[in-house]
């Protein structure tokens, strides 16, 4: 990406600004001093890389570590274990998630050990649960940095820390209403981007930590996130997602009040622009006037994720969702009739505390009357510090398993059949890299989000272009430009 601050230029034998972002411009002007001196002792470049865990937040936040190290002088190497800095971004969502880094960070330690130079940071939303930060004090002790969500911004300051005290550096908060803009990002596609638009979220969904980890809804400035998108726009994006954890309760923490809906309004706006996506929404936050909004755009992509989690009403009331099985079935019958052609997706979770046969039928019910492209399905995880976690009725594992099993088989055999309505037509698609099993095609993306393998090269990468869709494989369809 073009940053247009000259790093070199920062005086660092000053004192450090209080002021942000101009604080960790010094500071990554200063990691940048030491990276150099290191690299001119050892005779080669340092090496860094970031791996994620979880959802989009997560990816982007990562895109923004990368961008910071990029500015440091780091050079991106793909192999783990190869690379001087580690950054582990993770995730808390379920237990799996934790299981995984832990796993993980037994391998890295031994690549430790035969490299000198090498540094492991951990950051994102495990570190925001005090018992994962006294378990890695307590017998991980060969990690350098430890980090939260809430300070992620101070990335660079935390780095040099660590880089002048050779102890392991930890700094976690608790929360933040800050939010700071015009920090270094380097994205993963050159033709698509996340966009936070808000960050944190006051849902508290009953089995669900998020709300711990990521604090309090917190939208951002619509200036900034236009400024941030034209600025995309003018550097090759097409596409933008705009990103949080409930996007149709945007604006509602601003000074001057706004609604989602008007934010997609001014975005629709951006010349060169030509896609948004959004997610997620919140069924019970979704508005006429965005339904009418999607009707009206040009620009909106013909798709939603629109996460159910359960079908039973008794469920979803101990969920903490708002929202009832009729009430979500009417929203979907009204976007429906405005975008008539439009991918539903959804988030279902199977064994929540006290679900019973019928609870589960209901959900197999939504998703029979509703018949999403796709769907999430998740098994219940319990999460410590959440109202779900000390719920009586945990179900057993055995009764989930097979629960989960139908579920699958249910969204499966109807999204074969749902996805296959678009063969013959031509749609236009946002081609994004080269096959993966066949150089001859490309892969691009439909409107609805379907993927598309048509033949082609890779000058197509980031264009839009018509094809022909001849066959539907399940999930994906082959077709030919037109
Ligand atoms: N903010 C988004 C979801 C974020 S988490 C929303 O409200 O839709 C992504 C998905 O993980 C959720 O939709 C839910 O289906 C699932 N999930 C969250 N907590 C979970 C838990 N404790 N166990 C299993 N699945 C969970
Ligand atoms: Fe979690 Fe609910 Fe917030 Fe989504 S809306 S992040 S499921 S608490
Ligand atoms: Fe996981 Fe944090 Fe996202 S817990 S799902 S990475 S907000």
């Amino acid at each position: 990406m073009n940053f247009n601050i000259d790093f070199d230029n920062i005086d660092i034998t000053e004192a450090e600004p209080v002021q942000e972002p101009e604080r960790q411009y010094y500071f990554i002007a200063k990691a940048r001093k030491y990276v150099k001196k290191i690299e001119e002792e050892i005779g080669r470049s340092l090496t860094f890389c970031v791996t994620t865990f979880g959802c989009q937040m997560n990816a982007r936040d990562s895109e923004k570590l990368t961008g910071i190290l990029e500015q440091i002088g780091y050079v991106e190497e793909p192999e783990e274990e190869k690379a001087d800095l580690v950054i582990y971004n993770t995730c808390t969502v379920r237990e799996n998630a934790n299981q995984r880094v832990y796993g993980r960070l037994g391998q890295l330690n031994r690549a430790k050990k035969k490299n000198p130079h090498m540094m492991i940071g951990l950051c994102g939303c495990m570190m925001q649960e005090p018992e994962v930060v006294e378990k890695l004090k307590k017998s991980y002790r060969f990690i350098d940095l430890v980090f939260g969500t809430h300070n992620i911004f101070k990335f660079a300051e935390l780095l040099v820390t660590r880089m002048e005290s050779e102890r392991m550096v930890i700094d976690i908060w608790k929360d933040t209403d800050k939010i700071v803009e015009d920090l270094p990002s380097e994205r993963k596609y050159s033709f698509k981007s996340g966009v936070n638009i808000m960050f944190g979220c006051n849902n508290f969904c009953s089995y669900c930590i998020v709300p711990y980890v990521r604090g309090r809804e917190r939208s951002r400035n619509p200036r900034d996130i236009i400024r941030e998108i034209e600025h995309l726009v003018a550097d090759g994006v097409v596409e933008v997602m705009l990103l949080g954890q409930n996007v149709n309760s945007y604006g509602k923490s601003l000074d001057e009040p706004m609604s989602f809906a008007q934010l997609l309004r001014e975005i629709e706006k951006i010349e060169g622009l030509e896609r948004i996506r959004f997610m997620t929404s919140h069924p019970k936050d979704l508005s006429d006037e965005l339904i009418e909004v999607m009707g009206e755009s040009k620009k909106i992509c013909k798709h939603l994720h629109l996460p159910v989690q359960a079908g039973s009403n008794r469920i979803l009331e101990k969920m903490n969702r708002r929202y009832t099985k009729e009430h979500y079935l009417e929203l979907v019958d009204k976007i429906r009739k405005a975008v008539p052609d439009i991918s539903l997706t959804t988030d279902i979770i199977v064994g929540f505390p006290g679900e019973t046969e019928e609870d589960f039928q209901e959900t197999l019910d939504v998703v029979r009357k509703v018949r999403y492209d796709s769907a999430f399905t998740f098994i219940y995880s319990k999460r410590t510090g959440t109202p779900a976690a000390v719920m009586e009725q945990q179900i057993s594992e055995e009764v989930v398993k097979d629960r989960f099993d139908r579920l699958l088989k249910e969204v499966h055999t109807i999204s074969e059949e749902v996805c296959g309505v678009y063969t013959d037509t031509i749609q236009n698609v946002l081609v994004e890299s080269i096959n993966d099993h066949d150089a001859s095609l490309v892969t691009g993306r439909m409107s609805n989000n379907l993927l598309v393998h048509f033949p082609g090269d890779k000058t197509l990468i980031g264009k839009l272009v018509d094809v022909k869709l001849h066959t539907c494989k399940g999930f994906y369809y082959l077709g030919e430009m037109v």
